[in-house]
């Protein structure tokens, strides 16, 4: 392959065709910079990085959200490179999208840890131990650049702007899964909701695009136990069972003992 047409598809919804020449290792984002600097200075699309950390790439490729740094132009085995922005999203300039709703719910959902000690933060004399095990618990979670793939490619997204979205759920669940965390309840009450995890159909698309390897799908899925667990702890304190710690009193000592609730399954 010597030459290679980039096909964008522009504000106006018109598609505008770029003739470049294919260079070896030639990145998609490579050649929307060369179109930029070249051809075309009026085009519009973001970066930053050029090495898949920021999460600011993420446009429609060949009919997949995926991370223009990231996509090599050799692997889509096409001379014509189809570039669309993002789905679902308010297109403010050509590949450029609107991220407020997405960064809305991500900010909605308590992305941090939760204490209920305040003043602890001063204390200099303070760590927060996490043996490795707890971590393996939601690791993978940590690796989302919010690049808004997920909620791209998601269709309930699609159908409902109110729900959500995958990317959200799975930052709740990575901090409702962190044993130094005690914002356990309050997350759950935020995702037990309409347009909460109950509106997520399991598509899976959500996974399926994640250039890091999350597994939103799955947050959902373990966020829903969580929720369903918690029903049932409320149930029973309204039936005056003693069975009825729905969290730890106090702050549970960190690094020595599982959080008050487990959330790995047999085989995962
Ligand atoms: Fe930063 Fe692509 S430019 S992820």
């Amino acid at each position: 392959m010597d030459k290679i047409t980039m096909e964008v598809v522009r504000s106006d919804g018109n598609k505008t065709r770029y003739d470049l020449k294919f260079r070896k290792g030639m990145t998609v984002l490579d050649a929307l910079i060369e179109v930029r600097e070249k051809q075309d200075p009026t085009l519009a699309y973001r970066h930053s990085c050029r090495m898949g950390i920021c999460g600011s790439c993420g446009m429609n490729i060949q009919g997949m959200p995926r991370l223009a740094c990231q996509t090599q132009v050799s692997s889509l085995g096409k001379e014509t490179v189809r570039v669309e922005p993002l789905h679902g999203m308010h297109v403010i300039k050509d590949l450029v999208v609107d991220i407020d709703p997405f960064l809305a719910m991500h900010t909605f959902v308590k992305p941090y840890l939760i204490r209920q000690d305040l003043k602890e933060r001063d204390r200099s004399d303070r760590e927060y131990r996490v043996l490795s095990e707890e971590v393996e618990r939601f690791l993978q979670f940590d690796y989302c650049i919010m690049c808004a793939l997920c909620y791209s490619a998601c269709p309930t997204v699609a159908l409902d702007p109110y729900y959500l979205g995958p990317q959200a759920i799975g930052q709740a669940y990575r901090y409702m899964a962190d044993p130094r965390d005690e914002g356990w309840e309050q997350r759950v009450d935020l995702l037990d909701e309409a347009q909460g995890v109950w509106r997520c159909h399991v598509a899976g698309s959500c996974s399926l695009v994640c250039p890091k390897d999350v597994d939103p799908a799955k947050a959902v899925q373990m966020a829903r136990m969580e929720i369903l667990k918690k029903r049932v702890l409320r149930k029973r304190a309204k039936a005056g069972s003693p069975l009825v710690s729905v969290a730890p009193a106090a702050a549970p000592k960190q690094g020595t003992k599982a959080p008050p609730f487990d959330f790995r399954r047999e085989g995962t």
